[in-house]
């Protein structure tokens, strides 16, 4: 029999995607009994930017978010995405940090680590993966993650080598990560099977977004192609910038002959649950139409919308909209000489902002923003492909090389841990506590803090009651 599975997005990419990622726990704490029995290969749940909302927004410990998950899905595989050294935001931290964010990661619940670069840099991945290996426990998953992006230099072949490179470091699966939606079914079909022939017995993963309206025939193809799991999204949190349905697909692989695992009344039970949830953000102004809707731009101009729209905006500010045709052929020529870089942020808005700036100044790099000078210098890790000498030359000096080594390369100095216990002090409760404040310092002493008043409210009420 035919077989796919299926990782349920709803409470972390769809969450973030549609809405900003502001669903809070007590949202749908009810429904997790209820979707543990579902037969998902997964559910996505935590990690990406579920932790920073926690805590800057909805007053929440992530740590006890995702042991509240655990305790009402024990038998469902839990899920994260982790952004390899730069663990949930965009700075690197030292490989102890690293290690110690898997580990506690692990022990609070997570079964899946799906971990990524932006660049594809994959030395800064190995640390999270043998940290992964080093506290698994026998449920845990360590899946490698190949950000995706079209460019004369992203060939098959690129690929392919990418998913050998993976396999060789340990991994236990490989995901493709379609962030901007822009895969099409012909390329998913060469893909996947140039993938399935080199590296077959690994399970492959597709990750795609509605976004450009791709999503649907790009996962035929692929899974018709030979992919193992798919990221779906319940009905009512699919589409526009989210996943694919969950049951949509169930329904049509099913009556393909696909064995999926699923249960179909505790699907659309699932559905029935996180309607009113939805309505209710749309009534808030939350969920907008914009992120609802189907929009083709990203395959006419091969930027992601989010790019698009920050370079409209950007213009805008500066009474330039004339210049938005200039700016829209400049982008390509800014990634070649950056050697191709995958367009996710931070490198989208790097791009983006530098073809912007080229064209204002009349100029090609006559003013060159930090980040991009950064990049040059090789602080966000190697380039696809060979970057433009001359501008390498211009930024670094002539004869100088960038650096070859990963930017916090293997210091353990314990010093982060240090300096988050000493600026806590007996606001810290636990080592959850301290690894929240190396992520998100600012958020993390404003939870706290308002967590200890609030524990200290309680106390004060139980002894008047008494
Ligand atoms: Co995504």
């Amino acid at each position: 029999m035919k077989r796919v599975q299926f990782t349920e997005t709803v409470l972390r990419d769809a969450n973030q995607s549609l809405m900003a990622t502001r669903l809070p726990y007590s949202d749908y704490e009810a429904i997790l009994p209820t979707m543990d029995k579902a037969g998902y290969y997964s559910v996505e749940c935590w990690g990406g930017a579920t932790f920073d909302s926690c805590l800057r927004y909805l007053n929440e410990d992530p740590w006890e978010r995702l042991r509240n998950i655990r305790k009402n899905m024990p038998n469902t595989r839990l899920q994260m995405l982790l952004r390899g050294q730069n663990l949930l935001g965009y700075k690197h931290y030292h490989d102890d940090v690293v290690e110690k964010f898997v580990e506690l990661s692990i022990k609070n619940g997570i079964d899946v680590i799906r971990i990524f670069d932006a660049l594809n840099d994959f030395r800064n991945i190995k640390t999270a993966l043998e940290a992964t290996k080093k506290y698994a426990t026998e449920r845990t998953v360590a899946s490698g993650c190949i950000s995706y992006t079209q460019s004369p230099v992203h060939t098959v072949k690129k690929y392919v080598e990418m998913c050998k490179e993976l396999k060789g470091m340990g991994f236990d699966t490989i995901c493709l990560k379609d962030m901007a939606g822009t895969m099409s079914p012909a390329e998913a079909d060469g893909l996947i099977k140039g993938i399935k022939d080199a590296v077959g017995e690994i399970p492959l993963i597709l990750h795609t977004h509605c976004t450009t309206g791709m999503a649907y025939m790009t996962l035929y193809a692929a899974i018709e192609a030979g992919v193992d799991v798919i990221d779906t999204a319940v009905s009512c949190f699919s589409n526009g910038t989210s996943q694919a349905a969950t049951e949509t697909l169930y329904y049509a692989l099913t009556q393909l002959g696909y064995e999926t695992g699923l249960d179909e009344d505790i699907i659309n039970k699932v559905n029935g649950f996180f309607k009113p949830v939805k309505q209710k953000y749309i009534d808030s102004g939350l969920i907008s139409p914009k992120s609802m809707a189907t929009d083709s731009q990203a395959l006419v101009y091969k930027v992601p919308g989010g790019m698009l729209s920050n370079m409209i905006a950007n213009l805008k500010d500066m009474n330039a909209m004339d210049k938005f045709d200039e700016a829209l052929v400049e982008i390509p020529n800014v990634r070649r000489d950056l050697g191709y870089p995958p367009l996710v942020t931070p490198l989208s808005q790097m791009v983006g902002n530098q073809a912007v700036v080229n064209v204002l100044m009349g100029e090609r790099y006559k003013q060159i923003s930090n980040e991009i000078k950064n990049y040059f210098k090789g602080e966000y890790g190697i380039a696809p492909a060979p970057v433009s000498q001359e501008l390498q030359d211009k930024i670094i000096g002539e004869g100088n090389k960038p650096a070859d080594c990963r930017v916090e390369d293997s210091k353990r100095t314990g010093k982060e841990f240090s300096d988050a216990r000493a600026a806590l002090g007996d606001l810290c409760q636990s080592e959850e506590d301290m690894m929240s404040y190396i992520c998100f310092p600012d958020q993390t002493v404003k939870f706290l803090k308002a967590r200890r008043e609030n524990a200290e409210r309680h106390v004060k009420y139980s002894i008047v009651e008494e």
